[in-house]
């Protein structure tokens, strides 16, 4: 029996390219996809579990679904929770939320089809060796293209739970992975993103993360290549020669450093110093004098006096990145830093994350400003928010928009950027598209 899903993500890129994973398990066993919940037969949440508001956020909405579905016409669809929350706690969200049919970890998707065919209500968190190589994903985001290069991290930073939820680091065979970039290069997807918590240490047994960067640049000669997430203990200097030396990787880096301090990146066990972080970033301006650099950091963590926390603002200072993914320490249970003492108060951590985000907005404008009446490459990605609008992005991952263009979607378009906006810029076309 045919029987529809819709699907609602939650986090990262490497949830989005998860559900495209599940999509791809469900629609090869006769699934379809709906995008209207009303009239679904399965419902699947996707969810993230990094801080506790994501996890927060999520399990609001599967009590909200369990109230919902007695108005609907059709009946209780059957609900899965799948992701980082789902592997956290289990069987007990099945007691917690009478109306959740399923709890579906990271390993376990390929489970699901006969899971939801199956009566039972249970969970499947097991953690297992295989990856997901010969699944085809449905790919939502053309023509951007996520492609997994490893899973798990090792890292065991002190504040963080994805150790626990996406278990240990596994890269997945090098052959595997270059065999899906060449179909994408082939279906003219213009950007392809490869995803892990920690790209830098992939290791397939034979292949370094740079030898594989190589790789992929040359087999998709037409298309951006950017990868995420890099660990500035890992970041070596043969990957920033790759990076240099191939035209179609994009200049352009996410390097969380977390905290300016070094008291804080020890009790974080992020295995660097800012000294040594200053290196890295060095390094690369030395090679790529125009690299794009964003960043990820952490306000409040145990123990950051007011003096740490300056530090985090002064390095914040120095770098300028153009952008920064900024976030108040949030208590994931069952890791490390919960035993630490002298915790920050919630009110605190909220003043320092707004200093914070005060700081990088004036930096962002400032740097966003450089590039009014600069010409920059965009790929066009598709309609922007306002009609007769489009959207597209630079290789340094910056949003452009267009007006009343009408370009096929993974073309290379030339821009003058007329606008900017922080990290959105307007922008006319000149010149004709390159694809
Ligand atoms: N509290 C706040 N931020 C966190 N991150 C990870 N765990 C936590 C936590 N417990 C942030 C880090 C990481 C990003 C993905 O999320 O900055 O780089
Ligand atoms: Fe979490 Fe650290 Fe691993 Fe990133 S490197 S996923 S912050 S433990």
């Amino acid at each position: 029996m045919s029987m529809t899903y819709y699907i609602n993500v939650y986090g990262c890129q490497m949830n989005v390219h998860d559900s495209e994973i599940i999509s791809g398990i469900l629609e090869s066993e006769s699934f379809s996809s709906t995008e209207d919940p009303e009239s679904a037969d399965v419902i699947l949440l996707v969810s993230c579990a990094v801080r506790e508001h994501a996890e927060t956020r999520v399990l609001g909405r599967v009590s909200q679904l369990g109230g919902w579905w007695r108005g609907r016409k059709s009946g209780k669809p059957l609900m899965v929770l799948c992701g980082c929350v789902a592997q956290e706690h289990g069987d007990s969200l099945l007691e917690r939320f009478r109306d959740l049919d399923l709890v579906v970890g990271p390993d376990c998707y390929r489970d699901l089809p006969r899971l939801i065919r199956g009566s039972a209500r249970m969970s499947a968190v097991d953690f297992r060796e295989g990856d997901y190589t010969g699944i085809e994903p449905v790919r939502t985001e053309f023509p951007r293209a996520y492609v997994t290069i490893m899973r798990g991290c090792d890292n065991f930073c002190s504040y963080c739970i994805v150790p626990y939820v996406r278990g240990r680091e596994h890269s997945r065979k090098s052959d595997a992975i270059l065999s899906e970039i060449a179909a994408l290069s082939e279906g003219g997807y213009g950007e392809i993103t490869l995803l892990g918590q920690n790209v830098n240490s992939y290791h397939d047994g034979e292949t370094s993360f740079p030898l594989l960067l190589r790789r992929v640049a040359s087999e998709a000669r037409s298309s951006w290549i950017r990868f995420v997430t890099s660990h500035p203990k890992d970041l070596g200097q043969e990957t920033v020669k790759v990076m240099a030396s191939e035209q179609n990787i994009c200049r352009y880096l996410h390097l969380p450093f977390q905290s300016g301090s070094d008291v804080i990146l020890k009790k974080m066990n992020r295995g660097y110093t800012t000294r040594e972080y200053l290196e890295r970033i060095g390094m690369l301006r030395d090679a790529m004098p125009d690299i794009v650099l964003s960043t990820d950091v952490i306000a409040g963590f145990p123990g950051e006096s007011e003096e740490d926390f300056q530090k985090t603002i002064d390095l914040l200072e120095e770098v300028r990145f153009d952008n920064a993914f900024l976030f108040k320490y949030s208590e994931r249970s069952g890791t490390a830093a919960c035993s630490l003492e002298d915790p920050v108060s919630e009110e605190e951590r909220l003043a320092r994350l707004n200093r914070l985000q005060d700081l990088q907005r004036r930096i962002t404008v400032e740097k966003s400003g450089e590039l009014l009446r600069r010409t920059l490459r965009i790929l066009v990605t598709g309609p922007a928010k306002k009609p007769r609008q489009q959207a597209g992005r630079t290789e340094g991952n910056r949003m452009v928009i267009l007006e009343d263009t009408d370009f096929n979607p993974g073309s290379f378009v030339n821009v003058r950027i007329t606008r900017a906006d922080g990290w959105t810029h307007f922008g006319e076309p000149c010149g004709s598209p390159e694809r």
